[in-house]
C-alpha cells in the first residue's frame, strides 16, 4: 500500500510516499531554519505562510523522486496534531484537497506516533510491544507502545521538554540557532565534570520528568560567573548539560523498563539525534542484552516518512478521517480522532 504523507507541524514542510508503512520510496523534507533563524526561534506566522509557499512544489516532488503518480497512490496521510495551529492546518487543508480530487482515503497522524513510528523503516523488523522514550522540541515522554495504535503514557515532563530544555541552555550560552544540535557539536569538545549540575527528578511520579531547574542551574552558573568577571567554558557547559539531561531521561528510561518489563527499547523524536542519548541507550541495552532501536539520524528531526509509516498501521486499524477533520495544537497521543 503506498501512502502520501504530509507534515507541516512545525518548521518543516514535508512530504513523503512510503511503502506498507516500512519503505521510503521518496521523502522531501524543506527546513525553514534559514527563515526563523535571524528570530532565534520559530515564529508561526512565518512558518504557517513558508508551508503554503511550498507545500505544492514539495509533493510534486515526492511523487516525482518516487517514480509514482498520483494514481499509483492509495491514500493521503497528515499530521493533525499536535503542533503550530496554523502551520498544522496548512497540511490538513492541503491533504483534504488531495484526498478529494483523487478520491482517496485521508488518514490523520499524531504527530508523536509519527516519530515513534520512524522506528519501523530504520528497523523493518521492530514489532510492539516495546518502551519508547519520545524526546522533542514540545514533549519528553515514556510511552508504553502496546500495539501499533494501542499507547499508554507512562511518563512525561512536567515543564520543559528535552529539546525546549536544550534550546533555551544553547540561547543563554550565545550559541546559534538552532540551538539543541550545535549544543551537543560544543558539547564533544567540553569536559562534562567541568561543571556540578543537579539531576532533577519528580518525586510524586517516578518516569516524570523536570528540566526547568537544571535549565535556572546553569542560568546561575552564567550569572555568578560573570559576577566574578568571569564567562564560563562554553564546551564544558555544554558537555556538563548534555550530561545531566541524558542522565534525567536514561535513569527514568531504564527504571520505567525494568518495573514494566521491557527489554525492547526505543528512541524517538529530534532529541533522539543527541550523540550522547544515542551513546547511552546502547551502551545500557548491551549491558542488560536488551534490544535498542535508534532510528537513523534523517528520521529523528521531523519528516513525512515516518508519518507515512504510523498512517499505514492507523489506516490497518481503521482509522480513516471524514471530510471535517480538524487541527488540534495539543493532543494526547492515546486519544483517538
Ligand atoms: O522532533 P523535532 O524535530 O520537532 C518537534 O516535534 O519538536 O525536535 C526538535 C528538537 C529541538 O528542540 C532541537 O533543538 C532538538 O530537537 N535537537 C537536539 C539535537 N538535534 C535536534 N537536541 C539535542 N541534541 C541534538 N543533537
Ligand atoms: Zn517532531
Amino acid at each position: 500500500m503506498k501512502i502520501l504523507s504530509i507534515e507541516s507541524s512545525c518548521d518543516e514542510t514535508a512530504v513523503a510516499v512510503v511503502d506498507d508503512g516500512r519503505y521510503i520510496l521518496s521523502s522531501i523534507v524543506a527546513s525553514q531554519i534559514e527563515k526563523h533563524k535571524i528570530y532565534g526561534g520559530v515564529v508561526p506566522e512565518i512558518a504557517s505562510r513558508c508551508h503554503i509557499e511550498v507545500i505544492s512544489d514539495i509533493t510534486k516532488k515526492a511523487l516525482d523522486d518516487s517514480g509514482c503518480g498520483l494514481k499509483d497512490i492509495d491514500a493521503i496521510a497528515v499530521t493533525y496534531a499536535p503542533g503550530l495551529i496554523g502551520s498544522l492546518l496548512v497540511g490538513v487543508n492541503f491533504a483534504k484537497g488531495l484526498a478529494i480530487a483523487n478520491n482517496l482515503p485521508l488518514i490523520p497522524v499524531h504527530h508523536l506516533r509519527g516519530h515513534i513510528a520512524a522506528n519501523y523503516i530504520s528497523y523493518p523488523e521492530l514489532m510492539p510491544p516495546f518502551l519508547c522514550l519520545i524526546v522533542s522540541g514540545g514533549h519528553s515522554h515514556i510511552v508504553e507502545v502496546k500495539e501499533y495504535t494501542k499507547l499508554k503514557v507512562v511518563g512525561q515532563t512536567r515543564d520543559d521538554a528535552a529539546g525546549e530544555a536544550f534550546d533555551k541552555v544553547a540561547r543563554v550560552m550565545g550559541i546559534m540557532y538552532p540551538g539543541g544540535a550545535n549544543l551537543d557539536k560544543l558539547a564533544d569538545q567540553g569536559d562534562e565534570k567541568a561543571y556540578m549540575l543537579p539531576r532533577p527528578f519528580v518525586k510524586e511520579s517516578e518516569y516524570d520528568f523536570s528540566f526547568s531547574g537544571l535549565k535556572t542551574a546553569v542560568i546561575n552558573q552564567i550569572h555568578k560567573a560573570k559576577q566574578k568577571g568571569k564567562n564560563i567554558n562554553v564546551k564544558d557547559m555544554s558537555a556538563s548539560f548534555r550530561a545531566a539531561v541524558v542522565d534525567c531521561l536514561m535513569n527514568n528510561f531504564i527504571k520505567a523498563a525494568k518495573n514494566l518489563g521491557y527489554n525492547k527499547l526505543a528512541l524517538a523524536g529530534g532529541v533522539a539525534a543527541n550523540k550522547l542519548l544515542r551513546l547511552r541507550l546502547s551502551g545500557e541495552c548491551k549491558k542488560r542484552n536488551w534490544h535498542a532501536y535508534i532510528p537513523n539520524m534523517s528520521l529523528c528531526g521531523d519528516n513525512a516518512a515516518m508519518i507515512g509509516a504510523q498512517a499505514y498501521y492507523e489506516y490497518k486499524c481503521g482509522n480513516v478521517a471524514t471530510m471535517d477533520l480538524n487541527a488540534y495544537a495539543t493532543l494526547s497521543i492515546d486519544s483517538l480522532t
